[in-house]
């Protein structure tokens, strides 16, 4: 008896010990994180804007944290317990997304076969409904997008990289359909190939990736894609242009940049000069708002270089192979490195929600 009190007291310290070491590690590890991250000198912060500090971080999330994955672990380990805890884990996994195709689609208000499998239309989440008195975009801005006092936070932990790479993505595969004869949106449609090829470079139909493509069997060019030395010694696109501000032949199945003639027209109609010099500067890529600020060119161009640097470590690897199979080799492996900087970029994303950072 007496023996069993002494082991159910040692039992009860030992928690205590666990629990206080917990704490201490906890308080730690807190105290060594910034609680703000300064601005990098030479960056001053823009007027009206405060510098992000960081939220607490609250006790029981680092707990469920710290413990969830060797819970987790020690279940799997357990001989009964263990494909109780696999079969919850894989349920939860199955049933956390909806089926595809979604049931309902622009295509109609009710489910059709055409509508399940028409992809040229956007698919819905909810049933098509008339909404009468929708609140003022300025409330809903100000409601999605709090400032307190008015004041802008800036975040140093993240850059213009980050918009960069998700318009980047975006505009590989989110692109409502325009009328070629009105220019128009067609607001229910799509000419999404639903895939991610790097459509903004390479383009989403063959016949553009082919016109951006050198096409040559010499010897230490096959399976690059166009590009001129600029000023400098430095690999960019060819321009899309000529002098005279019509397109060049070679490039005729290549989009003109979204809105971009209509924007040059209103606002340097009385400047032919600077429209001519802009028009100039229009970078032959797939994408038709490749161009549309210098960010995005820059993103634009560097997969543009990184491609034609791994044409030429294919072709160093492979003496080979013709210019098609390079390429094609080439596009893939870009296509993977581009997927791998979406996954590390969509869990920085869930981080930064999540812990509520910016
Ligand atoms: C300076 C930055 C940006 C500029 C100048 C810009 C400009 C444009 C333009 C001109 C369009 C075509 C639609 C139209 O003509 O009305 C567009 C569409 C769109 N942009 Fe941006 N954008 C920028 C940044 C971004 C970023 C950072 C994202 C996402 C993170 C984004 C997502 C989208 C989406 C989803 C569409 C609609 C695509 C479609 O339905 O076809 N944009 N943008």
């Amino acid at each position: 008896m007496a023996h069993g009190a002494t082991l159910e007291k040692m039992k009860a310290a030992a928690s205590i010990i666990v629990a206080v070491i917990g704490i201490v590690i906890f308080y730690l590890k807190q105290a060594s994180l910034p609680s703000t991250a300064p601005t990098p000198p030479g960056y001053p912060l823009p007027p009206d804007s405060i510098e992000w500090t960081s939220p607490p971080y609250p006790f029981t999330e680092w707990l469920i944290d710290t413990l969830k994955a060797p819970v987790i672990n020690f279940g799997l380990s357990l001989p009964v317990i263990s494909s109780f805890v696999n079969h919850r884990l894989q349920d939860r996994a199955s049933t956390s997304g909806s089926n595809r195709p979604y049931n309902l689609s622009c295509k109609s208000d009710y489910t059709s076969w055409e509508s399940l499998n028409d992809r040229s239309y956007f698919g819905r989440h909810l049933p098509p409904k008339e909404i009468p008195d929708l609140p003022p975009v300025d409330e809903v801005v100000k409601k999605l997008f709090p400032r307190k006092d008015g004041i802008q936070t800036m975040c140093p932990r993240s850059t213009l990289l980050f918009p960069t790479f998700a318009q980047h993505l975006i505009d590989s595969f989110i692109n409502t359909k325009i009328n070629a004869e009105t220019g128009e949106f067609e607001w229910d449609k799509t000419d999404s190939k639903h895939e991610i090829g790097i459509g903004p470079l390479y383009g989403d139909e063959v016949e553009q990736t082919n016109q951006l493509r050198e096409k040559s069997e010499a010897p230490g060019r096959r399976g690059r894609l166009k590009t001129q030395v600029l000023e400098g010694g430095e690999e960019w696109a060819p321009f899309l242009y000529n002098e005279d501000g019509t397109k060049k032949k070679e490039f005729s199945a290549i989009h003109d940049p979204d809105g971009m003639k209509t924007i040059l027209g209103l606002v340097y109609s009385s400047d032919p000069t600077t429209k001519s010099s802009i028009e100039q500067s229009i970078f032959a890529f797939g994408g038709r708002r490749a161009n549309l600020n210098p960010n995005i060119v820059a993103w634009n161009t560097l997969l543009l270089r990184e491609h034609n640097r791994l044409a030429g470590e294919i072709e160093k690897s492979e003496p080979g192979w013709d210019d098609e199979r390079v390429f094609q080799t080439a596009r893939n492996v870009l296509i993977v490195m581009y997927c791998k900087v979406c996954v590390v970029c969509i869990s920085v994303c869930l981080h930064l929600i999540m812990h509520n950072i910016c």
